[in-house]
């Protein structure tokens, strides 16, 4: 750990003021990437193609969706990737954002979702995509420590690996100061040495963003 780890409390308002942020956002704008704070459907349907090298789609898995939203990546992976048996569960921490993922994917046999912060089942491979850019008015401490605890959740419950991503430092300046952004090297050597991990970058698809990939050993 890079700290103490943080206290329930601290974390529990931290939870839940993000999903009070979010669930804003669902309620203004439905389910959409505005409804998630993505400002289009190809770029947040770039990050899933990079989250999902993680896996191997020649057999079939599970997977569970830190920060599922309304459940984009279903759509994404039901367009990308039909016919893969895959079997789906989303979680988030906005309740709204739960509600509107099971009214939008009822007739989903192989999908769940469940309103936590961490899964409730280990599956083959996790993913989180955006959970950690919109910091808000937090501390880089506590922001870290959740990060930390996110990440820790993830490796738990993932069989073969998990995946997130995070917004690069701008070149000339910090920027807004509502978001995270942390160069890869950190989060990289963070995984490897508390997981044990094998970490791949993922920083050329043309945003100033990256991917980790990181692959139990
Ligand atoms: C930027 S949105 C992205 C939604 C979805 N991943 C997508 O790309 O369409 C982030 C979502 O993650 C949820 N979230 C953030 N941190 C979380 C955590 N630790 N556990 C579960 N959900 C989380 C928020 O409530 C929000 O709905």
């Amino acid at each position: 750990m890079t700290g103490h780890p943080p206290s329930e409390q601290a974390l529990a308002g931290l939870h839940s003021v993000i999903g009070q942020y979010y669930t804003q956002k669902v309620e203004a704008h439905g389910p959409t990437p505005l409804g998630v704070d993505w400002p289009c459907q190809p770029t947040q349907e770039l990050r899933f193609v990079q989250l999902l090298r993680l896996c191997d789609f020649s057999a079939p898995f599970s997977l569970n969706d830190v920060g599922c939203g309304y459940g984009a990546l279903l759509a994404f992976l039901s367009r990308r990737h039909k016919g893969k048996k895959i079997s789906y569960l989303g979680l988030d921490l906005s309740a709204a954002m739960i509600t509107q993922a099971q009214q939008l994917w009822r007739k989903r046999g192989d999908a769940e979702f469940v309103v936590a912060s961490a899964s409730p089942r280990v599956a083959d491979y996790s993913m989180a995509s955006g959970i950690f850019n919109v910091k808000l008015n937090h501390s880089d401490a506590l922001w870290t420590q959740f990060i930390e605890t996110t990440l820790a959740a993830m490796h738990t419950t993932s069989r073969l690996g998990f995946a997130v991503n995070f917004l690069a430092p701008l070149a000339g300046g910090v920027g807004a100061p509502e978001l995270y952004r942390v160069a890869p090297g950190f989060w990289t050597t963070y995984c490897e040495r508390e997981f044990g991990a094998e970490v791949q970058v993922l920083d050329n698809y043309g945003m100033r963003e990256y991917t980790l990939l990181v692959r139990a050993h």
